[in-house]
């Protein structure tokens, strides 16, 4: 079935038996916004109020290169929104994006998450979006993916920056199946403290998973900074389980402690693997950057949806969908990751 239609199909939202249990079909989409790097003051009613006449040609790749928040923040929305997303984690979010962002996707939306740099509102966000129709946020936490992480702002020994991971637990009210999800963005320059935060998140994530028996539904979102190969893979090979986690900090552990034994062999796994080949549509490349759009040379994998070993979720499709519009604008120098779960 062509992906608009499975998905349309699984968007429909109704629940479907199978065998006893009923499942739902999701939208999710991870998205790495870029910061507002170019703040203009613009108000999002005056970005609305400028958009040209629909039939109005433009001039064909008549921009290049980052163009401002404002906007590139209605290209994000509409992409969402056209997708039928239900659920989304993004990356980069300055406040005020995430405000554009809660504003532009209107009143059935809202979200949860803070500021990396104070656990309130400074410096980027790694929020989770959701659907209130379809989704009841049960709690929120957000960890630092530090040596302490249980202090807001502390940063990796050498890092760029300050990173974080934001933990939700959701209920999806027509079947009342509840999950966790988190969404999270490592480091763009130290592979140490990428490999740090994916051994936090698989510890956390397998935490998670083995409540209930080993039966919880884990799902996780974000920009990694490391692709599946090569010399960056570490954050990647760690979260899938290919080489083992580092050591981590153990006041984090005890909070979340791991019963013996218990899914012995957790680890998450690429929904690009885990939908039929068929299902794998789009683009390869997540990050693109702001570059012309035939120079490649920037091209990476490095935005994944994962989910965890111990399953209660189904693999439908994956996408990755091109951020430019014929103006030339790029919405974000990545593009965004949609994907089809049911659960
Ligand atoms: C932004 O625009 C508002 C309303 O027009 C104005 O009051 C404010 O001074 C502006 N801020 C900056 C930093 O330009
Ligand atoms: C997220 O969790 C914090 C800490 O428990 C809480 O104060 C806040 O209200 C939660 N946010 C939402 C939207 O539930
Ligand atoms: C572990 O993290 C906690 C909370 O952030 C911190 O208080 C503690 O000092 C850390 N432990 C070590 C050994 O760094
Ligand atoms: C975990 O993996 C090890 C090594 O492959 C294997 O011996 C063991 O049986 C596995 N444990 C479980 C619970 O699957």
């Amino acid at each position: 079935m062509p992906f608009l239609s499975r998905a349309f199909a699984i968007l429909a939202l109704t629940t479907m038996t199978v065998t006893a249990a009923a499942t739902t079909g999701i939208r999710l989409a991870s998205w790495n916004l870029r910061f507002d790097s170019m703040p203009n003051n613009i108000t999002v009613q005056q970005s609305l109020a400028a958009l040209p006449d629909p039939l109005q040609q433009p001039a064909f790749l008549g921009l290049s290169g980052e163009q401002p928040w404002s906007t590139r923040r209605i290209r994000v929305a509409q992409r969402l929104l056209s997708e039928k997303i239900v659920l989304a984690g993004f990356q980069e979010a300055l406040v005020r994006q995430v405000n554009d962002m809660a504003t532009l996707l209107g009143s059935d939306w809202s979200w949860v998450g803070v500021g990396r740099d104070d656990g309130v509102a400074a410096g980027e966000f790694s929020p989770i979006f959701f659907n209130k129709p379809v989704f009841k946020l049960i709690n929120n936490d957000t960890f630092w993916l530090s040596n302490t992480p249980f202090d807001a702002g502390s940063k990796f020994p050498g890092a760029g920056s300050v990173r974080i991971a934001t933990a939700t637990h959701f209920e999806i009210k027509a079947t009342g199946k509840r999950f966790t999800y988190i969404n999270t963005h490592l480091d763009d320059q130290s592979d140490d403290q990428r490999r740090l935060g994916a051994s936090l998140i698989l510890w956390r994530a397998h935490f998670e998973a083995a409540q209930n028996g080993g039966h919880s539904t884990v799902l996780i979102t974000g920009d990694f900074n490391s692709a599946s190969t090569g010399e960056d893979a570490g954050a990647y090979q760690i979260i899938t389980g290919a080489i083992p986690p580092v050591p981590i900090n153990s006041t984090f552990q005890q909070r979340f402690p791991i019963p013996s034994g218990a899914l012995a062999n957790f680890t998450a796994l690429d929904l690009r693997t885990q939908v039929p080949r068929f299902g794998v549509s789009g683009n390869f490349a997540s990050f693109t950057g702001f570059n012309a759009p035939d120079d490649t040379s920037q091209y990476q994998r490095i935005d994944f949806i994962f989910g965890g070993s111990n399953g209660g979720w189904t693999g439908e499709a994956i996408k990755v969908e091109t951020a430019l519009t014929d103006d030339g604008v790029i919405a974000s120098d990545h593009r965004p990751v949609f994907g089809d779960i049911s659960l």
